[in-house]
């Protein structure tokens, strides 16, 4: 509408005269993946956010996501200053996993490898050895594994259980989950697969075991993306937030894309494959945050230096 292509020109002179730049997941809404890449920040998922923000020589970073997505951007870069649109944006991952109870766990165990995924607050993430993403806790957990190292895995049990079937490593897990991820349904997409026989499956290892059992592909955000480039099939049934098909079908303008089916009926579930608290990042709040310099995000500097070990790790790890 006219009225947001005026607000998209002011977010724009904002984020020029703050020397801001937008980091953007690819869960976020349309507008805001279009207007990051439209004035140079990028649309990324989370490992390719956290590399992006930390080269980034802008002095603002403003990052639309879930909040973890932010704490990292400052921990990366304490003298950037780091807004987000909104601070309430949280994930089910995160709350599932409260610092106290998951250090009192490490504590139980030890001499074992503490691997956190980046799903988590700082403070979860200053008791880790290593910080991951999903598009590389399998290659981070393969390693770790072949220099015999016993493994806490926290707090995705999806993702775990994936990374353990893939590496075979020894994993004690935390047992969190996705409230998004964990809707979809195998038999909704075996139905489906009837209607579309010749459909690929593409599935974030979030999902329950069932799900990425039928996958032909499984990966993070980003690897989703590039398979799709790369699959010879012309329809694809993808199991993730559908903020993806975004930069999804960008990425592939002849193909069909299908919302995996979340099990629940069309009428009650319609925002099942979506985050509530990806969803809660929008234009307006992004203009207010600019404005006012709103959603500013702190980190202890204690954690932030203890953090900053399994980050550092994660963002230099090469295979
Ligand atoms: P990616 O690292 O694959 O972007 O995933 C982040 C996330 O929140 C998935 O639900
Ligand atoms: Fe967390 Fe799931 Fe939302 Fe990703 S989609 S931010 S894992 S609740």
């Amino acid at each position: 509408s006219a009225d947001e292509s005026l607000q998209r020109e002011r977010i724009k002179t904002l984020l020029k005269a703050h020397n801001a730049t937008l980091v953007a997941h690819y869960y976020t809404e349309d507008s805001l993946q279009a207007l990051a890449e439209e004035t140079g920040g990028c649309v990324a998922d989370s490992l390719e956010m956290a590399r992006f923000g930390a080269a980034s020589p802008s002095s603002t970073l403003v990052v639309a996501g879930v909040r973890f997505m932010g704490e990292t951007a400052k921990m990366l870069s304490p003298d950037k200053r780091v807004l987000m649109p909104t601070l309430e944006a949280t994930c089910s991952l995160d709350i599932g996993c409260p610092a106290p109870e998951f250090s009192a766990f490490c504590d139980a165990h030890p001499d074992r490898t503490v691997v956190v995924y980046a799903n988590t607050s700082a403070e979860v993430k200053a008791r880790a050895d290593w910080v991951v993403t999903s598009a590389i806790a399998e290659d981070v957990v393969a390693h770790l594994h072949a220099r015999g190292e016993r493994i806490i895995w926290a707090p995705d049990k999806h993702l775990g259980r994936f990374v353990q079937s893939r590496t075979g490593a020894d994993m004690l897990m935390w047992e969190g989950a996705c409230i998004v991820h964990e809707e979809f349904k195998a038999r909704g997409i075996e139905d489906m697969l009837r209607v579309y026989p010749q459909a690929a499956v593409l599935v974030h290892p979030e999902s329950p075991q069932a799900v990425v059992d039928l996958a032909d592909v499984a990966g993070s955000t980003s690897q989703l993306i590039n398979a799709a480039r790369k699959m010879t099939q012309d329809t694809l049934i993808v199991a993730t937030d559908r903020g993806i098909f975004y930069k999804m079908q960008q990425a592939v303008p002849d193909k069909l894309l299908i919302e995996a089916p979340t099990g629940g009926n069309g009428a009650t579930c319609r925002s099942c494959a979506h985050c509530p608290w990806m969803a809660m990042n929008s234009l307006d709040k992004l203009e207010l945050c600019l404005e006012e310099g709103l959603g500013a995000i702190e980190v202890d500097d204690a954690i932030r230096r203890r953090a900053l070990v399994g980050l550092e790790r994660m963002l230099t790890f090469r295979n």
